[in-house]
């Protein structure tokens, strides 16, 4: 009995280990790539993703870490007022969807399925491997305007990163306004401010 009891307390732990386990990615590759000069001059939206074309773990933590990786002193790779950091990624793939943790550079699935189709609402971004949706914490910064500079940042990140990378990308302010927030389950305090496809 003593033996059956730790076998259901060792199946539970493990199952609760997994349920919250979080995916490691790849170290970001922060050195190197095309000059700076170069890729401004690259740096473009794109409508047109074929389907079927993942995007690579390196260059999503490479991506990720560019708008929103930590750098100086626990500091952000784009400047944010009084140093909130009121900014949090999602990742919304054709499986699941995750959140960025920057510190640890995991992705924490938050939920399971193809969520694509309310990310958008245009055709191309959802048959699109990668769709990133930039949510601020609106108790860490209250002012819209520094939390769309911070936002707009990271996005012009993820622009230059794609352009030296070979990728397409589009930020996009269109997306299921009423279901996306419950998909990401967001708390009250949270807000959407756009959402920004890559793929191939
Ligand atoms: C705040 C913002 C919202 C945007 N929303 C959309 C959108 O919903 N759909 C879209 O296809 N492009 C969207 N865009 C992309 C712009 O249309 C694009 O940046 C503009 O046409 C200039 O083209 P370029 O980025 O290639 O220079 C948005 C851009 C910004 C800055």
């Amino acid at each position: 009995m003593a033996h059956f009891k730790l076998l259901v307390f060792a199946t539970i732990t493990l199952m609760a280990s997994f349920s919250t386990s979080a995916e490691v990615l790849p170290a970001p590759q922060t050195t190197g790539g095309k000059p700076l000069m170069q890729v401004m001059s690259e740096r473009k939206s794109s409508r047109e993703y074929q389907e079927n074309q993942s995007v690579s773990k390196q260059d999503l933590s490479n991506m990720l870490w560019a708008a929103w990786g930590v750098t100086h002193d626990g500091k952000r790779t784009v400047a944010t007022a009084m140093n909130r950091q009121e900014l949090s990624l999602y990742v919304i793939t054709p499986t699941e969807v995750s959140r960025y943790n920057p510190e640890a550079n995991t992705l924490t699935v938050v939920n399971t399925g193809d969520f694509r189709k309310y990310a958008t609402l245009q055709d191309f971004a959802a048959v699109a491997p990668i769709n990133i949706v930039m949510v601020v914490d609106t108790q860490k910064q209250s002012k819209p305007e520094f939390q769309g500079y911070t936002a707009g940042a990271a996005s012009q990140n993820i622009y230059l990163y794609c352009a030296q990378a070979g990728l397409k990308t589009v930020v996009r302010a269109g997306y299921d306004k009423d279901n996306l927030p419950g998909i990401l389950k967001l708390r009250d305090n949270e807000r959407i401010i756009w959402v920004q496809t890559v793929g191939k």
